[in-house]
């Protein structure tokens, strides 16, 4: 976790650090700091924001730098833990993303060696460890330090005395360099680097880089020079950027129908999805970590429905060290940014069993699809909120196409029911617009519903995952405590909990358990409890059971989590924004976990 921004160039690298740590503040935000080669080394660093920061910030001068924003893992945040870290001479600053898991052990070698420590974090040690490494050369030092250091890693160092020289290096942590005309940037991802440039060079595990205002050279770990020429990013800062919107978070939900068309070009007419060969799968495993997981739930009842095979969803911090059976399913790993340690630990785990792997990822070029043997990407475009929205969306209209793919490939769709489902599927855009189109009328709901303590979410069959989703969106960025439960296990426990003040959100689409949510409502409103369901466009029925009813498309019920999910989305941030939470930026949470 944590955001990382360097620089070194003929410009005063304040201003330039500041604009990406900004951009960088979805990955981590409980507090800030800088570090600036001028005259001598300058660091300043708080706890809180990066406005925080900015607020406090001297006018440091100097053009070689770096900033980093941070989400904890050692070491509460406070002022003393905030990056940058320095060592004992005051000459050699370092900011890090990821954990070092032997710091305890270098800590207590380097503190009987004489270093002072001041913070309670595992980054100290590293600087220490640099420092007492440092014969004059700061690429020399870091590069003996990370011989000894265990863990993850994308890390930025400068030395008072080697002005125009940023140090980085990498394992298992993004770390992407800027290259531009007599300046050159690091970063923990591009949009920190967009206003500047376009070329880019990904730093890949194990490798170290050092920027120079007109360098950049790449370095294994003993030292080997690595070439690799820069790549043309192809979207534009404005992608990044809120466009009119209040958040992120809403800009991206209204981005649904576009990451849906995109998602889908080209791939439907000839099931031609990014080279995907069926051939000897027999059972899946879908394995993926929060939003993602949701996904990869209702991808369990997509495979099973449309392509008639045998599938499993697990979360990958559970599946990594559970022990598998002997069959080898086709492991599908889903992850928006590819960058998830869990993730990227499962795919490990699957091709260590001997499972064929396939991921579904939003970045290209990410960790995750270099661990894994195919790549299907999510085209939704960038996504800053740190809830997920569009993604998971695109990661179910991903979900569909190799299921459809399958389904083929297996003889379990005849020729009519193909075409049906093909034609459904590029109906999902408008789907999702019809909702988005009656935002008001969800906006009055959430009025109505939004002021409750606690709030249930019920769902069966493909939209239990979708009720899970929709109560995990509101309960991360309205703090309202949120449970979803699939609605047949009420009476085994939940029902104890619910009275006139728990609002019941109930997915009661007209789907293979149409009857039975029925009941299950029946069984939440005869204990008083107020019901808004999510119905079928037209169901003259429902609106006879509950409350209030948000009517999304009519659809085959196999596609109806994507309407829902939006709806469920917008609902979530209504309630947010009536309770004027901070929605792009949760408390506690980052947007990309790359700690386990
Ligand atoms: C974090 C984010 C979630 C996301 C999860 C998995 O917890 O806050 O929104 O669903 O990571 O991320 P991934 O990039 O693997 O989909």
């Amino acid at each position: 976790m944590c955001g990382i921004v360097g620089y070194a160039g003929r410009r005063n690298a304040l201003p330039i650090l500041l604009d990406g740590l900004k951009r960088l503040e979805y990955r981590g935000y409980d507090s800030a700091g800088v570090a600036i080669v001028g005259s001598g080394l300058q660091v300043v660093k708080d706890k809180g924001f990066i406005a925080n920061l900015e607020a406090q910030l001297p006018p440091l001068i100097g053009s070689t730098g770096f900033a980093h924003t941070r989400w904890a893992t050692h070491g509460a945040p406070s002022k003393v833990n905030a990056h940058p870290h320095i060592d004992c001479t005051g000459k050699i600053a370092l900011a890090h993303n990821g954990i070092i898991e032997n710091y305890a052990a270098l800590r207590e070698k380097l503190e009987s060696r004489g270093h002072k420590f001041v913070s309670q974090t595992d980054t100290e040690s590293l600087v220490h460890l640099i420092e007492s490494y440092y014969e004059g050369n700061l690429e020399e030092a870091t590069r003996k330090a990370l011989h000894d250091a265990r863990g993850s890693y994308a890390i930025l160092a400068i030395h008072a005395d080697e002005p125009g020289k940023v140090v980085g290096a990498r394992n298992e942590s993004p770390l992407v360099v800027g290259v531009g005309p007599d300046e050159n940037f690091l970063a923990s991802d591009v949009p920190a680097l967009l206003r500047y440039t376009d070329r880019v060079l990904y730093v890949m595990d194990r490798e170290m880089v050092v920027i120079t205002p007109n360098d950049v050279s790449i370095q294994d770990m003993e030292g080997k020079p690595i070439h690799r020429d820069p790549q043309r990013i192809t979207w534009s800062l404005e992608d990044a950027e809120k466009g009119g919107f209040d958040h992120f978070m809403l800009k991206e939900i209204h981005e649904a129908p576009k990451a849906i068309h995109e998602t889908l070009l080209g791939r439907l007419a000839n099931l031609e999805v990014d080279g995907f060969l069926s051939q000897g799968v027999t059972s899946v495993k879908l394995v993926a970590c929060g939003t993602s997981y949701h996904a990869a739930l209702v991808g369990k009842y997509v495979f099973e429905e449309i392509a008639r095979i045998p599938a499993s969803a697990e979360l990958a911090s559970e599946y990594r060290y559970s022990q598998g059976p002997s069959e080898r399913p086709l492991v599908i790993l889903i992850s928006q940014s590819g960058e998830t340690a869990d993730t990227l630990g499962a795919a490990r785990e699957a091709r260590r069993r001997g499972s064929k792997t396939l991921c579904i990822s939003n970045v290209v070029g990410s960790s995750l699809t270099r661990e894994t043997d195919k790549t299907i990407y999510t085209r939704a475009g960038i996504e800053i909120g740190v809830a997920a929205t569009k993604t998971f969306i695109a990661q179910l209209v991903a979900l569909y196409l190799i299921a459809l793919k399958l389904g083929q490939d297996r003889g379990a769709l005849g020729y009519d029911e193909l075409d049906r489902l093909k034609d459904q599927l590029r109906s999902l855009p408008r789907a999702a617009q019809y909702v988005l189109d009656r935002a008001d009328e969800i906006r009055n709901l959430a009025k109505k519903y939004g002021n409750a303590r606690d709030v249930f979410y019920i769902g069966r069959h493909a939209n239990y995952p979708v009720a899970l989703e929709g109560a995990l969106k509101l309960k991360e960025i309205s703090y309202i405590h949120a449970e979803a439960y699939a609605a047949g296990e009420l009476k085994h426990g939940p029902l104890a909990l619910v009275t006139p003040a728990t609002p019941v959100i109930a997915v009661a689409v007209q789907d293979p358990t149409y009857e039975k949510m029925r009941s299950n409502i029946g069984e939440v409103s005869a204990r008083g409890s107020p019901v808004l369901a999510i119905g079928t466009e037209g169901d003259k029925e429902l609106p006879k059971f509950v409350d209030d009813v948000f009517e999304v498309p009519n659809l085959p019920w196999v596609l109806s989590p994507v309407p829902v999910s939006v709806a469920l989305q917008l609902f979530a941030y209504e309630v947010a924004k009536m309770h004027d939470c901070p929605i792009d930026k949760p408390r506690n949470l980052a947007k990309s976990v790359t700690v386990e």
